[in-house]
């Protein structure tokens, strides 16, 4: 018996080896050649103060532990609603909107794949105003389509005569996420129905921190998906409703966006029964986590000042995370690697555009007085840093 174990281990290092010992590559060409998404790092101490994935700092509502011991392991026997229909039904009701015209995901960064799936042949070509979510580049790499990059102006507004420049590139689908990701700020819906006025391809509104906007600016783009049959919105439970551990989000649409999604390409029950339930009951406590948004809200414009008064440069944030320039005579990597010795995660892109920010998630209180604190202390011995 221990002899055949033996065979068989050699036989399968055998079989991930070719003659010279160097792995077998069967990827495809585009897969072979490009480079995975990089997440936050996740660390396992809970001591850790985690400012560096934009998760909400505030549990979920009690009602989806409630949902939860309410499940009956029985039921996981069967298949669960493959469209998510009572899920769907209920955020309908929320957005007054058919239920037609939801698609629910595993994750907004489902729906993001699905998009190409559907909408985009591989030699096409996606763009973006970047910078922005990097998974959007890694998506269109893994599909093999072109990605092309607008740069946003300097005060992070969309590029000019963007639909214009878009169509003439035939540009097949466009990600814009608004709030934007990493600045946290807030192009308007008129600027938004303009573009989708204009442009001739599927333009997808990534809405995944709109729960974060400041309600006073009466910020919705659900009338432009009623207006221009090429507009999808993206939602996410993963972090209005602190359930980016459930990994469910959806795409609000109109049908010629969401039918071929909802019954054609994505898995036949993409999302889970758990998963359905938990998330239903999140929305439907809509008093609770519109709670959580507003101390968000709160400690953003509290850490925004406290961060400007130390000399960081930061741009009005609708978000829930902050991109802070450092002072001149500081780096920023210098910075992150201090803040992470001292136990609190920040954000840092080693990109040539994003070099002199980090991207800070907003905490609790007591967080982000620990991340001022340790901030103060090293901006005052930049030697340290
Ligand atoms: C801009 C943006 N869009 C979409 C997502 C996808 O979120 P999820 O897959 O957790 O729903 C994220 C997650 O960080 C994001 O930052």
């Amino acid at each position: 018996m221990a002899g055949s174990i033996g065979l068989t281990r050699i036989c399968l290092l055998q079989a991930t080896n070719n003659n010279n010992g160097a792995h077998l590559n069967y990827e495809r060409d585009n897969i072979r050649n490009m480079k995975g998404y990089v997440s936050g790092e996740q660390p396992e101490r809970p001591d850790i103060i985690k400012l560096n994935t934009n998760e909400n700092p505030y549990p979920p509502t009690p009602a989806v532990g409630e949902a939860l011991r309410g499940i009956h392991i029985e039921n996981l026997r069967r298949y669960p609603p493959p469209t998510a229909l009572p899920l769907r039904q209920a955020l309908a009701d929320l957005h007054d909107i058919e239920a037609s015209g939801i698609i629910v995901t595993n994750g907004g960064d489902e729906l993001l794949r699905l998009l190409l799936a559907t909408f985009v042949a591989p030699d096409e070509k996606i763009a973006t105003a970047s910078p922005s979510y990097s998974l959007y580049e890694v998506l269109a790499n893994a599909h093999g389509c072109t990605m092309v990059n607008y740069p946003l102006q300097a005060d992070w507004s969309l590029p000019v005569d963007f639909a214009e420049r878009m169509n003439a590139d035939g540009i097949k689908l466009c990600f814009v996420v608004n709030p934007h990701a990493p600045s946290g700020t807030l192009v308007n819906v008129e600027t938004l129905g303009a573009l989708a006025a204009k442009f001739k391809g599927v333009l997808v509104i990534d809405e995944a921190y709109v729960d974060f906007v400041d309600p006073s600016l009466s910020y919705s783009t659900l009338p432009l998906i009623a207006a221009y049959e090429n507009v999808m919105i993206l939602r996410t439970f993963s972090k209005g409703y602190s359930l980016a551990g459930l990994r469910m989000a959806y795409g609000l649409g109109s049908r010629s966006l969401v039918d071929p999604m909802q019954y054609k390409t994505k898995d036949s029950y993409n999302t889970d029964l758990i998963a359905q339930t938990l998330a239903k009951a999140a929305i439907e406590d809509q008093a609770y986590a519109a709670a959580t948004w507003q101390k968000v809200r709160n400690e953003r414009t509290r850490v925004r000042e406290a961060l400007v008064t130390m000399g960081f440069e930061i741009p009005t944030s609708q978000s829930n995370f902050l991109l802070a320039r450092v002072p001149a005579e500081q780096s920023a990597e210098s910075l992150y690697l201090a803040l992470k010795t001292a136990g609190i995660l920040v954000r840092f892109f080693n990109v040539p555009e994003l070099q002199d920010r980090l991207r800070i998630t907003i905490g609790t209180a007591e967080e982000n007085d620990r991340l001022l604190h340790s901030l103060k202390g090293l901006i005052a011995a930049p030697g340290k840093s």
